[in-house]
This record gives structure tokens, C-alpha cells and sequence, in this order.
């Protein structure tokens, strides 16, 4: 299987095979990432835009390493220093950027189809960095691979996500990258962040965190999106957190092998114990160094690399 795709912009689309491949793609870069001389020339006289409308640094900071690891030039775009505020849409913004002779534009938007809409009239690739509630393929990959790392394989591993379902793009990917792969995936979170509709996805809901952690070999924690609720979802920070987070009386009872993971930003002491976050049985920062991995794999994808079979790692 080799990669033939111009751009990512969503998990829902990809075949188990495709992400594969940008998972041993990543895999051959994090071999190159170990080496003394990280930098590699496969976008040498390329030139990459982040191009974020909304908040970031995970994301954003790793998409940059990730182009410049691979020898690409970087813009990146300032939105409150733009001229969006002086009235300017997206899309004439987008083909100004690309008038500056940009290849590939990473996209982060608030609304929901918003890389897929670039992808209809830019010439070059567009990858989305998180769209609205939507999706969030790249944060999906980062933690598709760590889980692998981790436990050797994806296909049957019990993966909780708890927390803010709802309004959460991270979840969305992760639902279609797990079950692609064959991991069983259990949501978990108060009934209005986390609705039965969700089964439709092909994941087990339940409103029971204790039933949700028992058996699970990976429990991912996500955080409330206050930006993107438009009403109160639940009476009170301190209920939210004595009946779903993640303390340390809750971990006596998740199995011993069991992963903690979070896309971050963290609010500790909410979804997440301080103590927990900074344990060895938490993967948060390791999710965040693979992230540049999988991010140089999917630079490099979407410039016309095949897989990792063109990577001399
Ligand atoms: N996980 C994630 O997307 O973090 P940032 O918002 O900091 O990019």
C-alpha cells in the first residue's frame, strides 16, 4: 500500500491501510529524529503556511519543527495580527498565501469544514489541524501511534475516552482511527457530553466512569471545551470532577498495565490529578514527541511521498 493522497483532512475517509502507512512513515521519521542530524531535505524549496485561526501550541509549534525538519520554509500566520480583522475572508487570505507561492497549508478553524472547503480551490495541499468539533486527524495519528509504541498493536485493545465527547474533535478522529484498526472504543462522560448517538459511531457509551475504566488498557482524558459549548453541560466544575476525573482512588481500580493519555492542553485537578498527569503511567508528553513524528510523515505524504519505504532511516 503506498500513500496517494494531496491532502489530509479527515480519519473518516482513510482506509485502515492508509493509516498505516502514515504510521510506519512516521515510525522510519522518529528513527531519524534520534540520529545526530535530524534534518532531512524532502521539502527542501517547499514552502509550508500554518495557517491558525484558533488557539494552539502542541499542534501548531510541532506542525513547524515538522516542515522545518524537513528542510521546508515556514510561514506562520498570526490571525489577530492579520488582515482578517480588517474584514478579509479566509478565502481570499488562503489565495493571497498561496500568491506568495505556499504548497501546503495547515488549517486551524472553529468552523467545521473549513480545510475541506481550502482544499476545493487551492492548488496545493491542505491538512487539517482541527476543524470546529469535527475532526482533528494529525492529534488521531499522534495518539493511534503511541498507543502501538506502547502495547505493540491497536486491533483489539480496550480504549476509554472520557470526558467531553460532544464538543470534541480529538474524539471524533480517535473513534474513526481505533475502530478502523480494531480496537474496542468505550466513551465515558456525563450523558450530555456524551449522548447514545455515539453508538451509531460503533462504541460502547456509558455514564458508569467506574464500569468505563475497569477493563481498559488505554484511558484517554479529555478536557471540557468551554470554548465551544453554548450552554451549561453539567452542574458544576467540582461535580464534573468527583464523579468523572481521573484520581488517585480511581486508579487503584483501572487494570496495572493501563496507559493514561491527553491530547492537552491539561486542566489538572479537573478531568486529571496533578499526581496521575505526571506519573509514569502517563504518556502525555510522549504523545506530544510523536506528535512531530507523525507530523513530519504526514508533510511529507501529502508532498508525494509514497511511504516508508522512501525514508533511508
Ligand atoms: N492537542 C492539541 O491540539 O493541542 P493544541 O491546541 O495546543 O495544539
Amino acid at each position: 500500500m503506498t500513500w496517494n493522497r494531496k491532502h489530509l483532512l479527515d480519519i473518516e475517509s482513510l482506509s485502515p491501510e492508509e493509516i498505516m502507512v502514515v504510521l510506519d512513515t512516521a515510525k522510519a521519521f522518529k528513527a531519524v529524529g534520534e540520529r545526530a542530524i535530524k534534518k532531512v531535505p524532502a521539502l527542501r524549496g517547499k514552502t509550508v503556511v500554518n495557517l491558525f485561526i484558533e488557539p494552539s501550541t502542541r499542534t501548531r509549534i510541532s506542525f513547524e519543527l515538522a516542515a522545518l525538519r524537513l528542510t521546508a520554509d515556514v510561514i506562520n500566520f498570526t490571525a489577530e495580527a492579520s488582515s482578517l480583522k480588517k474584514g478579509e475572508t479566509l478565502k481570499d487570505t488562503a489565495r493571497n498565501l498561496e500568491a506568495l507561492n505556499a504548497d501546503i497549508m495547515i488549517i486551524r478553524h472553529s468552523a467545521t469544514g473549513a480545510p475541506h472547503f481550502l482544499s476545493r480551490f487551492l492548488k496545493g495541499s491542505v491538512v487539517n489541524a482541527g476543524d470546529g468539533a469535527h475532526e482533528h486527524p494529525t492529534q488521531a495519528l499522534l495518539d493511534t501511534f503511541t498507543i502501538r509504541e506502547k502495547k505493540g498493536r491497536i486491533e483489539g485493545l480496550n480504549v476509554t475516552i472520557l470526558g467531553d465527547i460532544l464538543y470534541s474533535r480529538v474524539a471524533r478522529s480517535n473513534i474513526w482511527a481505533l475502530t478502523k484498526l480494531g480496537a474496542k472504543v468505550t466513551l465515558c462522560g456525563p450523558s450530555t457530553l456524551v449522548p447514545k448517538i455515539f453508538e451509531k459511531m460503533g462504541c460502547r457509551v456509558t455514564h458508569n466512569v467506574e464500569e468505563a475504566i475497569a477493563d481498559a488498557d488505554i484511558i484517554n482524558l479529555l478536557r471540557i471545551q468551554h470554548e465551544r459549548q453554548r450552554k451549561t453541560m453539567f452542574p458544576s466544575i467540582g461535580e464534573y470532577t468527583s464523579l468523572y476525573g481521573l484520581n488517585k482512588d480511581r486508579m487503584t481500580r483501572v487494570k496495572p498495565d493501563a496507559i493514561i493519555m491527553h491530547p492537552g492542553p491539561i486542566n489538572r485537578g479537573v478531568e486529571i490529578d496533578s499526581e496521575i498527569a505526571d506519573s509514569g503511567r502517563s504518556v502525555i508528553l510522549e504523545q506530544v514527541t510523536n506528535g512531530l513524528a507523525v507530523r513530519m510523515a504526514v508533510l511529507f505524504l501529502v508532498a508525494g511521498g509514497k511511504g516508508p519505504q522512501e525514508i533511508g532511516a
